[in-house]
């Protein structure tokens, strides 16, 4: 089973979002949508999200799911703000909870702020399914770049948010808490015991040293053969050593900050004051 897949490339964040449609009906998930977020200004604007519902309601869509591959930390989830135009119901991987418990005290929340991933409509665990017309999804728990990383499996093509990036960018980072790159090693294992025809879809692409153009789709077989962190047969023990290194000199993603208050409330801002003003904290020294 084909899955009919549309990507969106946002410049500003280098996230693909997907539009993945069941061939035999309209039915269709959107998968890592983008609100876009002004951190100078403060301002959000909803260009990104409007092209996807441009496109849903070009195509008669039927929007069933907006799924999430993990607690985003570079940009801020539209997911809230396409249900509302074109429906759907938003899922996320149940280690939201362990990544709403980490946050929730970064950003002193208080027991105002729910920690048992209530604000979502629905939680996966590793092996659950969900259906998108009449194709089924598998999910995977990928563990590794976050506790709640998910992977969605499609018929031929699997999305795999950020655990393995183009082959020849790599993995993603292991440094945030709750990551660790001996998990992600083993996730990846599991997604390259996928078939070697398997489509695989990435959650970012930033090009890599000699390629011109940006990249998001490509196989297990290539992944396997030429990944320059985790192909041809690379040990955990080798991976570890060179991820860790390299995360050691990776700076903090631009939004992460308004990215967790807002991803880990299912992409909802926070509640407003008594003047119903919207207001994200700055948590100094703290990430
Ligand atoms: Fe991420």
């Amino acid at each position: 089973m084909t899955p009919q897949v549309h990507a969106f490339f946002d410049q500003a964040t280098n996230t693909i979002s997907y539009v993945v449609k069941d061939p035999n009906s309209a039915s269709c998930a959107v998968i890592d949508s983008v609100l876009d977020f002004d951190y100078a200004s403060g301002r959000t604007d909803t260009k990104s999200a409007d092209e996807v519902i441009a496109y849903v309601k070009a195509n008669e869509l039927k929007v069933e799911w907006l799924l999430e591959s993990h607690v985003h930390a570079d940009h801020l989830s539209a997911a809230p703000y396409i249900q509302e135009q074109v429906g759907g119901k938003i899922g996320i991987g149940d280690g939201i909870t362990v990544v709403q418990d980490t946050f929730g005290k970064v950003f002193n929340e208080g027991s105002a702020f729910q920690r048992d991933g209530s604000q979502f409509d629905r939680l996966f665990v590793d092996g659950d399914s969900l259906h998108i017309g009449q194709m089924r999804a598998d999910v995977m728990h990928t563990p590794g770049h976050t506790p709640a990383c998910l992977t969605f499996v499609i018929g031929d093509a699997a999305f795999v948010g950020d655990t393995l990036f183009m082959p020849d960018f790599g993995t993603a980072r292991c440094d945030f808490p709750g990551g660790s790159s001996q998990d992600l090693y083993n996730s990846i294992q599991k997604i390259l015991a996928l078939p070697d025809e398997t489509r695989i879809f990435v959650g970012h692409d930033y090009k890599a040293p000699g390629r011109d153009e940006f990249a998001w789709e490509t196989t297990v077989g290539a992944q396997k053969a030429a990944n320059v962190h985790v192909g041809a047969g690379c040990s955990q023990e080798d991976f570890v050593a060179l991820r860790d290194t390299r995360d050691a000199t990776l700076a903090m993603p631009r939004l992460i900050i308004p990215s967790l208050q807002v991803n880990m409330r299912a992409g909802q801002m926070p509640e407003p004051d008594a003047e119903g003003d919207v207001f994200l904290k700055v948590p100094v020294n703290k990430l």
